[in-house]
């Protein structure tokens, strides 16, 4: 009995594992309850008395060293699999996902930026307007149908506090509190009363133009639309201006750009006309400069306006606008951009 347990005792010193299971099968070959060491203490039932003694001793050094050793090899284990895990400078990183900007706000930066090269500055005015801002300063007369319920969301029917249905409401602001020259751009979100559809929306975006100084002829208009369809659409892309009319411009005109799907040709897109509608111009009426204090024999002015959602529908064929506020990531994630 003696010789075995030195035998073990020798056997367990020099115990080595190469991984987790190989130690698990030496823990069980030696220290489990049908393993060698237990097998040795169920033996010792048999040893003589005198030797009792001695032998018990043996056995617990036997068991102690077996466990030692089993603990010390469990150790350099977790040490060894915890610093590589920490270390493991190979493991490709959890990706970051990045945000993207809304298709509405690229090409309102885009705008914004275009007309920015030719002197234009931003101003803003109030969402929550009153009529003479929206409609009187800008001579619509006082039975126009642009007042109406049906177009017009007034708050708490009182008819002199309205949701803006046009950024031309920032003109009489701009036009009341700065002298000429003014070279001003206004974006932003305007209302009307419609019923939500693929294309139309209780609200939406515009980016309006105001440059006023003496001189300004419809020949300065022509050239800045020109420049920005250009610059927006590309070098090849034609414009005209249609004979139109808006209560605050006068001439007026609505202009369309060749269509940039079908470089004019005629599409679906276009109808098969070749052109495409997106925004609606003409020289400040006088009435206008007048109302908010401006001299009309000394100065002149134009002013244009556009839909953001019609450009965005231009540039990046979404059909429906309703797109556009339905916060689908799927949809907005598509828009990849430096701005
Ligand atoms: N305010 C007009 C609209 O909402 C657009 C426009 C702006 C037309 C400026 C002419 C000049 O349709």
């Amino acid at each position: 009995m003696k010789n075995r347990i030195n035998q073990l005792l020798e056997e367990v010193n020099q115990l080595v594992a190469a991984n987790p299971d190989e130690l698990e099968s030496l823990r069980i070959k030696y220290l489990s309850k049908k393993g060698e060491v237990s097998a040795l203490f169920n033996d010792f039932r048999n040893v003589a008395n005198e030797e009792k003694r001695e032998i018990g001793q043996l056995l617990n050094e036997l068991k102690n060293a077996a466990q030692d050793k089993i603990n010390e090899l469990k150790e350099t284990f977790n040490g060894s699999t915890d610093t590589e895990q920490k270390t493991d400078l190979t493991r490709s990183a959890d990706p970051i996902k990045l945000g993207t900007r809304h298709p509405l706000s690229l090409v309102k930066h885009e705008i914004i930026e275009i007309f920015s090269r030719i002197g234009f500055t931003i101003a803003e005015g109030p969402e929550i307007e009153d009529d003479w801002h929206v409609f009187g300063a800008l001579n619509f007369a006082p039975e126009h149908p642009a007042r109406d319920m049906q177009d017009t969301f007034f708050i708490e029917q009182n008819p002199d506090v309205l949701l803006r249905t046009h950024t031309s409401s920032v003109q009489s602001h701009i036009m009341v509190q700065q002298k000429p020259p003014i070279r001003k751009l206004f974006p932003g979100r305007v209302y009307r009363n419609e019923a939500i559809s693929y294309r139309a929306h209780c609200f939406f975006h515009q980016v309006e133009g105001l440059y006023i100084d003496k001189d300004v002829s419809f020949a300065d208009l022509k050239q800045a639309l020109m420049y920005f369809a250009k610059e927006m659409f590309g070098a090849d892309t034609q414009i005209r201006l249609r004979p139109s009319y808006f209560p605050f411009t006068e001439p007026s005109a609505e202009m369309d750009i060749s269509c940039n799907l079908c470089g004019g040709k005629g599409c679906p897109f276009c109808k098969h006309t070749g052109w495409v509608e997106i925004l609606g111009c003409g020289m400040v009426d006088p009435n206008v400069l007048e109302n908010c204090g401006i001299d009309s024999k000394i100065y002149s002015g134009y002013a244009f306006g556009m839909g953001v959602e019609r450009i965005t529908n231009l540039k990046y064929q979404v059909k429906d606008l309703r797109m556009f506020s339905e916060n689908n990531v799927r949809f907005l994630e598509q828009f990849q951009s430096a701005y």
